[in-house]
Protein backbone atom coordinates (compact mmCIF):
# COMPACT_ATOMS: atom_id res chain seq x y z
CA UNK A 1 0.00 0.00 0.00
CA UNK A 2 1.00 3.99 -0.51
CA UNK A 3 1.58 4.21 3.65
CA UNK A 4 3.55 0.96 3.76
CA UNK A 5 5.76 2.03 0.21
CA UNK A 6 6.34 5.52 0.60
CA UNK A 7 5.48 6.45 3.88
CA UNK A 8 5.88 9.80 4.30
CA UNK A 9 3.53 12.20 2.82
CA UNK A 10 0.70 9.41 2.10
CA UNK A 11 -2.27 8.77 4.72
CA UNK A 12 -3.83 6.39 3.29
CA UNK A 13 -3.90 3.25 0.91
CA UNK A 14 -4.44 3.23 -2.72
CA UNK A 15 -8.43 2.34 -4.10
CA UNK A 16 -8.61 -1.47 -5.09
CA UNK A 17 -9.36 0.16 -8.75
CA UNK A 18 -5.94 1.58 -8.35
CA UNK A 19 -4.28 -1.20 -7.67
CA UNK A 20 -6.27 -2.75 -10.36
CA UNK A 21 -5.11 -0.44 -12.61
CA UNK A 22 -1.16 0.50 -11.46
CA UNK A 23 0.10 -3.27 -10.65
CA UNK A 24 2.21 -4.58 -12.98
CA UNK A 25 3.62 -7.63 -11.23
CA UNK A 26 0.95 -10.42 -13.17
CA UNK A 27 2.62 -9.81 -15.85
CA UNK A 28 6.58 -7.84 -15.16
CA UNK A 29 7.31 -11.03 -12.83
CA UNK A 30 8.43 -12.51 -15.86
CA UNK A 31 11.82 -10.18 -15.38
CA UNK A 32 12.34 -11.61 -12.29
CA UNK A 33 15.83 -12.94 -13.46
CA UNK A 34 16.98 -9.94 -14.90
CA UNK A 35 15.93 -7.72 -12.15
CA UNK A 36 18.09 -9.85 -9.40
CA UNK A 37 20.58 -9.87 -11.94
CA UNK A 38 20.73 -5.87 -12.10
CA UNK A 39 20.59 -5.92 -8.49
CA UNK A 40 23.79 -7.56 -7.84
CA UNK A 41 25.33 -5.75 -10.04
CA UNK A 42 24.44 -2.79 -8.85
CA UNK A 43 25.12 -4.03 -5.47
CA UNK A 44 28.81 -5.00 -6.40
CA UNK A 45 29.44 -1.88 -7.98
CA UNK A 46 28.19 0.58 -4.97
CA UNK A 47 30.60 -1.99 -2.97
CA UNK A 48 33.43 -1.61 -5.07
CA UNK A 49 32.85 2.59 -5.09
CA UNK A 50 32.39 2.30 -1.31
CA UNK A 51 29.25 3.41 -1.15
CA UNK A 52 28.03 0.22 0.67
CA UNK A 53 29.89 -2.07 3.09
CA UNK A 54 31.31 -5.25 2.00
CA UNK A 55 29.37 -6.91 4.54
CA UNK A 56 25.71 -5.21 3.39
CA UNK A 57 27.03 -6.84 -0.95
CA UNK A 58 27.47 -10.27 0.82
CA UNK A 59 23.74 -10.23 2.60
CA UNK A 60 22.53 -8.54 -0.54
CA UNK A 61 24.41 -11.36 -2.72
CA UNK A 62 23.18 -13.86 -0.48
CA UNK A 63 19.69 -12.56 -0.15
CA UNK A 64 18.88 -12.21 -3.88
CA UNK A 65 20.05 -16.05 -4.37
CA UNK A 66 17.18 -16.93 -1.79
CA UNK A 67 15.45 -14.27 -3.54
CA UNK A 68 16.06 -16.17 -6.82
CA UNK A 69 15.36 -19.63 -5.32
CA UNK A 70 12.05 -18.95 -4.45
CA UNK A 71 10.45 -17.35 -7.54
CA UNK A 72 11.79 -20.74 -9.72
CA UNK A 73 10.70 -22.69 -6.78
CA UNK A 74 7.30 -21.44 -7.08
CA UNK A 75 6.99 -20.45 -3.36
CA UNK A 76 7.75 -16.71 -3.80
CA UNK A 77 5.12 -14.50 -2.16
CA UNK A 78 4.43 -12.06 -5.12
CA UNK A 79 2.17 -9.39 -3.84
CA UNK A 80 -0.11 -6.56 -5.83
CA UNK A 81 0.19 -4.10 -3.29
CA UNK A 82 3.95 -4.14 -3.90
CA UNK A 83 2.75 -3.28 -7.74
CA UNK A 84 6.28 -4.42 -9.66
CA UNK A 85 8.48 -7.05 -9.96
CA UNK A 86 11.27 -4.72 -8.36
CA UNK A 87 9.76 -3.40 -5.04
CA UNK A 88 8.77 -7.38 -4.84
CA UNK A 89 12.00 -8.75 -4.68
CA UNK A 90 13.68 -5.54 -2.52
CA UNK A 91 10.61 -5.95 -0.32
CA UNK A 92 11.55 -10.08 0.21
CA UNK A 93 14.94 -8.87 0.02
CA UNK A 94 14.51 -6.37 3.19
CA UNK A 95 12.47 -9.36 4.88
CA UNK A 96 15.22 -11.97 4.66
CA UNK A 97 18.40 -9.59 5.14
CA UNK A 98 17.25 -6.93 6.97
CA UNK A 99 18.81 -2.93 6.80
CA UNK A 100 21.42 -4.17 3.97
CA UNK A 101 18.00 -5.21 1.57
CA UNK A 102 17.31 -1.16 2.34
CA UNK A 103 20.56 0.33 1.44
CA UNK A 104 20.19 -1.59 -2.23
CA UNK A 105 18.55 1.00 -3.53
CA UNK A 106 20.88 3.76 -3.36
CA UNK A 107 21.94 5.62 -6.22
CA UNK A 108 19.21 3.61 -8.38
CA UNK A 109 15.30 4.14 -9.30
CA UNK A 110 12.87 2.16 -10.67
CA UNK A 111 12.80 3.83 -14.16
CA UNK A 112 16.56 3.07 -14.91
CA UNK A 113 15.66 -0.58 -13.45
CA UNK A 114 13.07 -1.55 -15.39
CA UNK A 115 14.80 -0.24 -18.20
CA UNK A 116 17.47 -2.37 -17.49
CA UNK A 117 15.51 -5.38 -17.09
CA UNK A 118 13.61 -4.81 -20.19
CA UNK A 119 16.41 -4.35 -22.26
CA UNK A 120 18.26 -7.35 -20.94
CA UNK A 121 15.30 -9.78 -21.17
CA UNK A 122 14.70 -8.57 -25.03
CA UNK A 123 18.15 -9.28 -25.43
CA UNK A 124 17.97 -12.81 -24.23
CA UNK A 125 15.02 -12.99 -26.63
CA UNK A 126 16.79 -11.44 -29.24
CA UNK A 127 19.69 -14.23 -29.18
CA UNK A 128 16.76 -16.90 -29.21
CA UNK A 129 15.53 -15.95 -32.00
CA UNK A 130 18.79 -16.01 -33.76
CA UNK A 131 18.88 -20.00 -32.98
CA UNK A 132 14.93 -20.55 -33.84
CA UNK A 133 15.74 -18.40 -37.20
CA UNK A 134 18.37 -20.72 -38.20
CA UNK A 135 16.66 -23.88 -36.93
CA UNK A 136 13.98 -22.91 -39.53
CA UNK A 137 16.85 -21.47 -41.85
CA UNK A 138 18.50 -25.34 -41.83
CA UNK A 139 15.00 -27.38 -42.33
CA UNK A 140 14.09 -24.90 -45.39
CA UNK A 141 17.72 -25.60 -47.05
CA UNK A 142 17.42 -29.31 -46.20
CA UNK A 143 14.17 -29.44 -48.15
CA UNK A 144 15.58 -27.37 -50.57
CA UNK A 145 18.72 -29.96 -51.67
CA UNK A 146 15.89 -32.61 -51.34
CA UNK A 147 13.84 -31.01 -53.76
CA UNK A 148 16.42 -29.07 -56.25
CA UNK A 149 14.94 -31.07 -59.24
CA UNK A 150 11.13 -31.00 -58.42
CA UNK A 151 9.61 -29.25 -60.68
CA UNK A 152 6.54 -27.11 -59.91
CA UNK A 153 4.48 -24.51 -61.13
CA UNK A 154 5.59 -20.81 -60.28
CA UNK A 155 3.41 -18.32 -59.91
CA UNK A 156 2.56 -14.45 -60.36
CA UNK A 157 -0.65 -13.50 -59.71
CA UNK A 158 -1.30 -16.80 -58.06
CA UNK A 159 -1.86 -17.40 -62.14
CA UNK A 160 0.91 -20.20 -63.95
CA UNK A 161 3.63 -18.22 -64.86
CA UNK A 162 6.94 -20.43 -65.74
CA UNK A 163 8.10 -23.84 -64.20
CA UNK A 164 10.56 -23.58 -60.74
CA UNK A 165 11.62 -25.80 -58.38
CA UNK A 166 10.44 -26.60 -55.20
CA UNK A 167 14.11 -26.13 -54.14
CA UNK A 168 14.16 -22.57 -54.96
CA UNK A 169 11.29 -22.09 -53.32
CA UNK A 170 11.75 -22.67 -50.79
CA UNK A 171 15.60 -20.98 -50.95
CA UNK A 172 13.38 -17.88 -51.20
CA UNK A 173 12.48 -18.23 -47.88
CA UNK A 174 15.87 -18.27 -46.60
CA UNK A 175 16.79 -15.41 -47.88
CA UNK A 176 13.91 -13.58 -45.92
CA UNK A 177 14.59 -15.12 -42.79
CA UNK A 178 18.42 -14.66 -42.81
CA UNK A 179 17.08 -10.93 -43.37
CA UNK A 180 14.88 -10.98 -40.27
CA UNK A 181 17.99 -12.55 -38.50
CA UNK A 182 19.96 -9.26 -39.67
CA UNK A 183 17.55 -6.97 -38.36
CA UNK A 184 16.95 -8.78 -35.11
CA UNK A 185 21.44 -8.70 -35.13
CA UNK A 186 21.17 -4.90 -35.62
CA UNK A 187 18.25 -4.51 -33.05
CA UNK A 188 20.62 -5.96 -30.92
CA UNK A 189 23.62 -4.14 -31.00
CA UNK A 190 21.70 -0.96 -30.38
CA UNK A 191 19.65 -2.27 -27.22
CA UNK A 192 22.83 -3.38 -25.71
CA UNK A 193 24.36 -0.22 -24.33
CA UNK A 194 23.14 0.21 -19.89
CA UNK A 195 20.64 2.58 -18.79
CA UNK A 196 21.36 1.74 -15.49
CA UNK A 197 22.96 4.31 -13.20
CA UNK A 198 20.54 6.89 -14.85
CA UNK A 199 18.56 6.59 -11.97
CA UNK A 200 15.33 8.74 -12.16
CA UNK A 201 16.48 10.89 -14.70
CA UNK A 202 19.21 12.85 -13.96
CA UNK A 203 21.66 10.53 -13.07
CA UNK A 204 22.68 10.48 -9.40
CA UNK A 205 25.29 12.24 -6.86
CA UNK A 206 26.93 9.30 -5.69
CA UNK A 207 30.30 8.43 -7.20
CA UNK A 208 28.62 5.14 -9.09
CA UNK A 209 30.36 3.67 -11.57
CA UNK A 210 28.16 3.30 -14.63
CA UNK A 211 30.91 1.38 -16.59
CA UNK A 212 30.99 -1.65 -14.02
CA UNK A 213 28.03 -2.12 -13.98
CA UNK A 214 27.16 -2.03 -17.83
CA UNK A 215 30.18 -4.36 -18.25
CA UNK A 216 28.97 -6.97 -15.09
CA UNK A 217 25.50 -6.75 -17.35
CA UNK A 218 26.89 -7.52 -20.91
CA UNK A 219 26.05 -4.38 -21.82
CA UNK A 220 28.50 -2.79 -24.66
CA UNK A 221 28.51 0.80 -23.10
CA UNK A 222 26.55 2.67 -20.33
CA UNK A 223 24.23 4.90 -22.41
CA UNK A 224 25.43 8.27 -22.70
CA UNK A 225 22.46 10.39 -21.67
CA UNK A 226 20.27 9.43 -18.35
CA UNK A 227 17.15 10.73 -19.82
CA UNK A 228 17.50 8.96 -22.76
CA UNK A 229 18.24 6.17 -20.15
CA UNK A 230 14.96 5.94 -19.27
CA UNK A 231 13.11 7.48 -21.76
CA UNK A 232 14.05 5.54 -24.78
CA UNK A 233 11.59 2.26 -25.62
CA UNK A 234 13.06 2.32 -28.75
CA UNK A 235 14.27 -1.00 -28.69
CA UNK A 236 11.73 -2.59 -28.15
CA UNK A 237 10.18 -0.84 -31.17
CA UNK A 238 12.67 -2.01 -32.95
CA UNK A 239 12.03 -5.27 -31.75
CA UNK A 240 8.55 -5.24 -32.94
CA UNK A 241 9.33 -3.62 -36.40
CA UNK A 242 11.50 -6.58 -37.21
CA UNK A 243 9.21 -9.09 -35.43
CA UNK A 244 6.25 -8.07 -37.33
CA UNK A 245 8.45 -8.14 -40.66
CA UNK A 246 9.36 -11.76 -39.96
CA UNK A 247 5.60 -12.73 -39.27
CA UNK A 248 4.75 -11.35 -42.62
CA UNK A 249 7.49 -14.11 -44.02
CA UNK A 250 5.53 -16.74 -41.77
CA UNK A 251 2.11 -15.66 -42.70
CA UNK A 252 3.54 -15.86 -46.96
CA UNK A 253 4.99 -19.48 -46.18
CA UNK A 254 2.33 -20.91 -44.09
CA UNK A 255 -0.46 -19.34 -46.88
CA UNK A 256 1.50 -21.27 -49.00
CA UNK A 257 0.99 -24.47 -47.23
CA UNK A 258 -2.89 -23.90 -46.67
CA UNK A 259 -2.81 -23.79 -50.45
CA UNK A 260 -0.56 -26.53 -51.40
CA UNK A 261 -2.00 -28.75 -48.71
CA UNK A 262 -6.21 -28.22 -50.27
CA UNK A 263 -7.65 -30.84 -52.39
CA UNK A 264 -7.11 -29.21 -55.51
CA UNK A 265 -3.71 -28.62 -55.54
CA UNK A 266 -2.55 -31.97 -53.75
CA UNK A 267 1.30 -30.52 -53.80
CA UNK A 268 1.96 -31.25 -49.97
CA UNK A 269 0.82 -33.41 -46.98
CA UNK A 270 0.96 -31.89 -44.24
CA UNK A 271 2.12 -34.09 -40.94
CA UNK A 272 -0.33 -35.30 -38.69
CA UNK A 273 1.29 -33.61 -36.20
CA UNK A 274 0.54 -30.10 -37.66
CA UNK A 275 -3.24 -30.81 -38.68
CA UNK A 276 -6.41 -31.75 -37.17
CA UNK A 277 -9.77 -33.51 -38.18
CA UNK A 278 -13.04 -32.53 -38.18
CA UNK A 279 -15.76 -33.20 -35.55
CA UNK A 280 -18.48 -33.48 -38.41
CA UNK A 281 -16.38 -34.27 -41.75
CA UNK A 282 -14.44 -37.09 -41.78
CA UNK A 283 -12.23 -36.54 -44.50
CA UNK A 284 -10.64 -33.57 -43.38
CA UNK A 285 -7.34 -32.55 -42.56
CA UNK A 286 -7.15 -29.39 -41.79
CA UNK A 287 -4.15 -27.22 -41.33
CA UNK A 288 -4.57 -25.63 -38.50
CA UNK A 289 -1.31 -24.13 -37.38
CA UNK A 290 -0.24 -23.02 -40.64
CA UNK A 291 -3.12 -21.07 -40.67
CA UNK A 292 -2.48 -19.87 -36.80
CA UNK A 293 0.99 -19.12 -38.15
CA UNK A 294 -0.71 -16.94 -40.47
CA UNK A 295 -2.78 -15.55 -38.10
CA UNK A 296 -0.11 -14.62 -35.71
CA UNK A 297 1.04 -11.29 -37.67
CA UNK A 298 -2.30 -9.56 -36.58
CA UNK A 299 -1.17 -9.74 -33.00
CA UNK A 300 2.52 -9.11 -33.76
CA UNK A 301 1.82 -6.10 -35.46
CA UNK A 302 -0.75 -5.17 -32.75
CA UNK A 303 1.46 -4.97 -30.40
CA UNK A 304 4.22 -2.99 -32.52
CA UNK A 305 0.93 -0.18 -32.97
CA UNK A 306 0.20 -0.29 -29.80
CA UNK A 307 3.85 0.34 -28.05
CA UNK A 308 3.89 3.04 -30.85
CA UNK A 309 0.71 4.63 -29.75
CA UNK A 310 1.79 4.36 -26.25
CA UNK A 311 5.52 6.25 -26.79
CA UNK A 312 4.16 8.78 -29.40
CA UNK A 313 3.91 12.33 -27.81
CA UNK A 314 5.31 11.38 -24.26
CA UNK A 315 7.21 14.28 -22.44
CA UNK A 316 10.99 12.32 -21.51
CA UNK A 317 11.36 11.29 -18.86
CA UNK A 318 9.72 8.16 -17.83
CA UNK A 319 5.59 8.47 -17.18
CA UNK A 320 3.89 5.42 -16.26
CA UNK A 321 2.22 5.39 -19.73
CA UNK A 322 5.48 3.33 -20.17
CA UNK A 323 4.53 0.26 -17.84
CA UNK A 324 2.33 -0.72 -20.77
CA UNK A 325 5.10 -1.65 -22.77
CA UNK A 326 5.77 -5.02 -21.71
CA UNK A 327 2.62 -7.05 -21.97
CA UNK A 328 2.26 -6.25 -25.65
CA UNK A 329 6.22 -7.30 -26.23
CA UNK A 330 5.74 -10.11 -24.60
CA UNK A 331 3.12 -11.05 -26.13
CA UNK A 332 4.83 -10.66 -29.50
CA UNK A 333 7.82 -12.82 -28.63
CA UNK A 334 5.61 -15.49 -27.83
CA UNK A 335 3.91 -15.74 -30.54
CA UNK A 336 6.66 -15.09 -32.96
CA UNK A 337 8.70 -17.85 -30.98
CA UNK A 338 5.99 -20.67 -31.62
CA UNK A 339 5.20 -19.28 -35.56
CA UNK A 340 8.72 -20.00 -36.31
CA UNK A 341 8.96 -23.06 -34.32
CA UNK A 342 5.60 -24.55 -35.76
CA UNK A 343 6.91 -23.39 -39.44
CA UNK A 344 10.12 -25.56 -39.04
CA UNK A 345 8.36 -28.50 -37.64
CA UNK A 346 5.79 -27.81 -40.83
CA UNK A 347 8.72 -27.78 -43.25
CA UNK A 348 10.21 -30.82 -41.60
CA UNK A 349 7.08 -33.09 -41.65
CA UNK A 350 5.79 -32.07 -44.84
CA UNK A 351 5.12 -34.92 -47.61
CA UNK A 352 5.70 -33.68 -51.31
CA UNK A 353 4.03 -34.75 -54.49
CA UNK A 354 6.25 -34.24 -56.89
CA UNK A 355 3.89 -35.70 -59.44
CA UNK A 356 1.12 -33.40 -58.80
CA UNK A 357 3.38 -30.11 -59.05
CA UNK A 358 4.72 -31.25 -62.19
CA UNK A 359 1.43 -31.61 -63.55
CA UNK A 360 0.57 -28.44 -62.60
CA UNK A 361 3.21 -26.91 -63.39
CA UNK A 362 3.13 -28.43 -67.54
CA UNK A 363 -0.31 -26.75 -67.44
CA UNK A 364 -0.84 -22.78 -67.56
CA UNK A 365 1.23 -23.36 -70.63
CA UNK A 366 4.28 -22.26 -68.16
CA UNK A 367 6.68 -22.62 -70.90
CA UNK A 368 5.27 -20.07 -73.55
CA UNK A 369 8.18 -17.81 -72.68
CA UNK A 370 10.78 -20.81 -73.47
CA UNK A 371 9.14 -20.57 -76.82
CA UNK A 372 9.47 -16.74 -77.52
CA UNK A 373 12.84 -16.92 -75.93
CA UNK A 374 13.55 -19.35 -78.70
CA UNK A 375 12.42 -17.67 -81.45
CA UNK A 376 14.90 -14.49 -80.36
CA UNK A 377 17.91 -16.83 -79.93
CA UNK A 378 17.27 -19.19 -82.70
CA UNK A 379 15.14 -17.43 -85.36
CA UNK A 380 16.47 -14.00 -84.48
CA UNK A 381 12.84 -12.12 -83.85
CA UNK A 382 12.62 -9.16 -81.66
CA UNK A 383 11.08 -10.49 -78.52
CA UNK A 384 8.39 -8.58 -78.65
CA UNK A 385 7.36 -10.22 -82.19
CA UNK A 386 8.52 -13.27 -80.64
CA UNK A 387 5.86 -12.49 -77.69
CA UNK A 388 2.76 -12.27 -80.30
CA UNK A 389 3.70 -15.56 -82.35
CA UNK A 390 3.81 -17.11 -79.00
CA UNK A 391 0.67 -15.65 -77.99
CA UNK A 392 -1.20 -17.22 -81.31
CA UNK A 393 1.22 -21.07 -80.49
CA UNK A 394 -0.85 -20.54 -77.02
CA UNK A 395 -4.22 -20.26 -78.82
CA UNK A 396 -3.72 -22.46 -80.98
CA UNK A 397 -3.00 -25.38 -78.20
CA UNK A 398 -5.96 -23.89 -76.07
CA UNK A 399 -8.37 -24.48 -78.82
CA UNK A 400 -7.60 -27.91 -78.88
CA UNK A 401 -7.51 -28.76 -75.80
CA UNK A 402 -3.40 -29.46 -75.56
CA UNK A 403 -0.42 -28.45 -73.38
CA UNK A 404 2.28 -26.59 -75.28
CA UNK A 405 4.01 -30.23 -74.88
CA UNK A 406 1.77 -31.86 -76.82
CA UNK A 407 2.21 -30.23 -79.81
CA UNK A 408 3.41 -31.28 -83.11
CA UNK A 409 5.85 -30.33 -84.95
CA UNK A 410 3.56 -29.73 -87.66
CA UNK A 411 1.03 -28.03 -85.16
CA UNK A 412 3.95 -25.70 -84.43
CA UNK A 413 4.97 -25.11 -88.42
CA UNK A 414 1.16 -24.31 -88.85
CA UNK A 415 1.12 -21.85 -86.46
CA UNK A 416 4.06 -20.39 -88.37
CA UNK A 417 6.98 -21.54 -90.52
CA UNK A 418 9.84 -20.11 -88.47
CA UNK A 419 8.53 -22.60 -85.76
CA UNK A 420 11.36 -25.24 -86.51
CA UNK A 421 10.53 -29.01 -84.90
CA UNK A 422 14.35 -28.04 -82.65
CA UNK A 423 11.52 -25.45 -80.30
CA UNK A 424 9.60 -28.26 -79.40
CA UNK A 425 12.73 -29.44 -76.88
CA UNK A 426 12.52 -26.05 -75.25
CA UNK A 427 8.63 -26.52 -74.59
CA UNK A 428 8.82 -29.04 -71.43
CA UNK A 429 9.24 -28.30 -67.85
CA UNK A 430 12.46 -29.90 -67.27
CA UNK A 431 13.93 -28.16 -70.26
CA UNK A 432 12.74 -24.85 -69.15
CA UNK A 433 13.63 -24.90 -65.29
CA UNK A 434 17.18 -26.77 -66.69
CA UNK A 435 17.48 -23.10 -69.32
CA UNK A 436 17.19 -20.68 -66.29
CA UNK A 437 20.41 -20.56 -65.04
CA UNK A 438 21.07 -16.77 -64.63
CA UNK A 439 22.99 -16.42 -61.28
CA UNK A 440 20.20 -17.00 -58.51
CA UNK A 441 17.30 -18.53 -61.04
CA UNK A 442 15.94 -21.95 -61.13
CA UNK A 443 18.01 -24.21 -62.80
CA UNK A 444 18.72 -27.13 -60.27
CA UNK A 445 22.95 -27.05 -60.43
CA UNK A 446 22.16 -23.65 -59.32
CA UNK A 447 19.32 -24.21 -56.82
CA UNK A 448 22.32 -27.01 -55.48
CA UNK A 449 25.11 -24.13 -55.54
CA UNK A 450 23.00 -21.43 -54.10
CA UNK A 451 21.90 -24.36 -50.69
CA UNK A 452 25.59 -24.64 -50.47
CA UNK A 453 26.17 -21.12 -50.06
CA UNK A 454 23.28 -20.66 -47.70
CA UNK A 455 24.78 -23.58 -45.61
CA UNK A 456 27.61 -20.90 -45.48
CA UNK A 457 26.18 -18.24 -45.15
CA UNK A 458 23.56 -18.49 -42.25
CA UNK A 459 23.99 -21.77 -40.47
N1 LIG B 1 6.42 -1.01 -13.07
C1 LIG B 1 7.03 0.12 -13.66
C2 LIG B 1 7.11 -0.06 -15.18
O1 LIG B 1 6.97 -1.14 -15.61
C3 LIG B 1 8.40 0.30 -13.13
C4 LIG B 1 8.88 1.71 -13.15
C5 LIG B 1 8.07 2.49 -12.18
N2 LIG B 1 8.57 3.80 -11.99
C6 LIG B 1 7.85 4.72 -11.44
N3 LIG B 1 8.36 5.90 -11.31
N4 LIG B 1 6.64 4.52 -11.04
O2 LIG B 1 7.30 0.88 -15.93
Amino acid sequence: SGVMMWGGHFDSAPSDLMQEINASIDFDKRLYAQDIAGSRAHARMLGAQGILSDEDVQAIDGGLDQVLAEIEGGDFPFSRALEDIHMNVEARLTELIGDAGKRLHTGRSRNDQVATDFRLWLRDMLDRFDIQLRDLQAALIERAEQHAETVMPGFTHLQTAQPVTLGHHFLAYVEMFGRDRGRMTDARRRLNESPLGSAALAGTSFPIDRHMTATALGFDRPMANSLDGVSARDFALEFLGAATICATHLSRIAEELVIWSSAPFRFVRMSDAYTTGSSIMPQKRNPDAAELVRAKVGRIMGAQVTLMTVMKGLPLAYSKDMQEDKEPTFDAVDALSLAVQATTGMIRDLTVNPDAMRAQAAGGYSTATDLADWLVRSAGLPFREAHHLTGRVVRAAEQRGLRLDELTAEDLAAVDARIGAEAMAVLTVDASVRSRTSYGGTAPEGVRARAADARERFL
